[in-house]
């Protein structure tokens, strides 16, 4: 059973988020206090945390962009500016997830769902078009001899093999856009390669403005 909070990160957040990165991946490393305080600066409302009963167990990271700058052949270092996340564009009408995790132990209980119910959220009370990421394939590491990357991909989407962060993206209402080769060099689970995702806003007004979120959006609880 779990008590799910999920709320806008703060400072206070920095060190328990990094140190669940650490948990979380093998060879990427986590982000350093200026990274976080530069997502916080330029972007506060679009960084989220998910508690379990007080605990950190969560975090979803996004931008906004101009995606017509990167389109289809980007990479994670292009699109944050190796992780200075100073490419946040308010112009840009597309809300792009630069990190989501969530801790081992409370894994399958609906803290990524709630964390991606946040971002949708966030995208539309902004009025934002879309959501996009590069979503990794932390299990293709151990096919990749036999299949490349896109054949991996279509086996997940037909259900024969089965990756976690794949086909939670799909069960959560993505549409699987291709293959990004290069994405995070260093991700060795996925072998570089990422999956291009998009979560389409159905409530977007072309005709309309880009909104700030109301600042009690996501009510942030006193420490
Ligand atoms: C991808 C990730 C964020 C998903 O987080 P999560 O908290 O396990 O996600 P959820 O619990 O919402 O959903 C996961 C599964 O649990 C199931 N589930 C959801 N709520 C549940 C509940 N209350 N009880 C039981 N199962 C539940 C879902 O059906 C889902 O199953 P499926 O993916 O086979 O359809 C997590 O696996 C993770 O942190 N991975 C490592 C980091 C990473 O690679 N991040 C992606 C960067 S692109």
């Amino acid at each position: 059973m779990i008590m799910l909070t999920v709320r806008n990160l703060n400072h206070r957040d920095i060190e328990a988020a990094a140190d669940l990165q650490r948990r979380v991946y093998r060879n990427i490393p986590a982000f350093g206090r200026d990274q976080f305080a530069s997502l916080l600066e330029h972007f506060p409302a679009g960084q989220f945390a998910a508690e379990d009963d007080g605990r950190l167990v969560g975090i979803a990271l996004s931008l906004v962009i101009l995606w017509d700058d990167y389109s289809l052949h980007h990479t994670w270092a292009s699109v944050t500016n190796d992780g200075l996340f100073d490419t946040h564009n308010m112009a840009g009408r597309t809300l792009y997830g630069a990190e989501v995790c969530v801790d081992p132990a409370a894994r399958g209980k609906g803290v990524g769902h709630g964390l991606y119910e946040a971002r949708r959220k966030l995208c539309r009370a902004m009025n934002l078009k879309r959501i996009i990421a590069g979503g990794r394939l932390p299990e293709y590491h151990k096919v990749a001899t036999r299949m490349a990357p896109e054949e991996y991909a279509k086996r997940v989407i037909w259900g024969d093999l089965y990756d976690p962060v794949l086909r939670f993206q799909l069960d959560q209402g993505f549409d699987y856009c291709g293959i990004l080769h290069g994405y995070l060099p260093n991700d060795i689970d996925s072998v570089g390669n990422a999956a291009l995702i998009v979560w389409l806003n159905r409530d977007y007004d072309p005709h309309g403005p880009t909104r700030m979120p109301p600042a009690n959006l996501f009510e942030e609880k006193t420490p």
